[in-house]
């Protein structure tokens, strides 16, 4: 078993750099209307968005970035807007994952496989392959991904390995949810107004800093993302401690 990569929390002082930052990348289909365009034309507009952001978090020393680009509530949503969200992240993993690579960015997936097409299915898996042993920037897709299901799974794993009740600690969940071996997200930014987390990494985000702003995710660049991390910045982090 992996064993996890979180230090204990510290307060922390004004002035750091988050180590994980995660997104909830809302706000295409208004920013479609908004542009006379189909919600479609507004999720190829969000994809064309990730290669600047990833960059300039890059750029800013952020360690790991994770994106919530498909929730498992999002299968709600008209079937013809479901299947073009799923061909543009296709598209998007086809141009994207050999610059990636290069720039030494390792990729992972957090969220369910199961249901996704097995071409898409199959995109993901080689990106993550091709990627494990780079130790640039980890990029994290949050893709049929819930909240409430990962910890639901978690439990249902440990229960199918057996874990005695006295051995279930707030450390061996941590081990069982998606983002094993990760640090928990610092700073939760949600792009278009919302002020909600729509079942976003919900254990994870327990001790979170959160960021909203009222730009759309396809407007997001590196103005906004100078902006959020000088925010982040700003922040005094106690933990429950004075
Ligand atoms: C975010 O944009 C992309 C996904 C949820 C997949 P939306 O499609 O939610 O855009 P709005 O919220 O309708 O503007
Ligand atoms: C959250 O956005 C999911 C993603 C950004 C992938 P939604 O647009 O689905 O969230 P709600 O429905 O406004 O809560
Ligand atoms: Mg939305």
């Amino acid at each position: 078993m992996i064993t996890s990569a979180s230090t204990p929390e510290q307060t922390q002082a004004a002035g750091a750099v988050p180590r994980h930052v995660a997104v909830i990348m809302d706000g295409n289909g208004r920013w479609a209307a908004t542009h006379g365009k189909s919600r479609s034309d507004g999720h190829r507009a969000g994809s064309e968005n990730l290669r600047r952001v990833i960059r300039a978090f890059g750029k800013r020393g952020v360690r790991y970035l994770t994106l919530y680009a498909f929730s498992t509530e999002n299968w709600d949503r008209p079937d013809d807007e479901v299947r073009a969200l799923f061909k543009i992240l296709n598209d998007v993993i086809q141009s994207e994952v050999d610059e990636l690579h290069r720039e030494g960015v390792r990729l992972r997936h957090l969220g369910r496989l199961d249901r996704l097409s097995p071409t898409l299915r199959r995109a993901i898996c080689r990106s993550i392959e091709l990627t494990k042993d780079n130790s640039g920037m980890t990029v994290c897709v949050a893709l049929d991904y819930g909240g409430r299901a990962e910890i639901v799974e978690a439990a249902r794993s440990m229960i199918a390995d057996d874990v005695k009740p006295e051995d279930v600690s707030e450390d061996l969940f941590r081990r069982y949810m998606y983002t094993n071996g990760m640090p928990d997200p610092d700073l939760i930014i949600r792009t278009s107004g919302e002020q909600r987390l729509s079942n976003f990494l919900i254990w994870q985000a327990a001790y979170a800093e959160y960021y909203f702003t009222p730009v759309y995710w396809p407007d997001f660049d590196e103005a906004e993302v100078a902006k959020a991390l000088d925010v982040y910045a700003s922040r005094h982090r106690r933990f429950g401690k004075v």
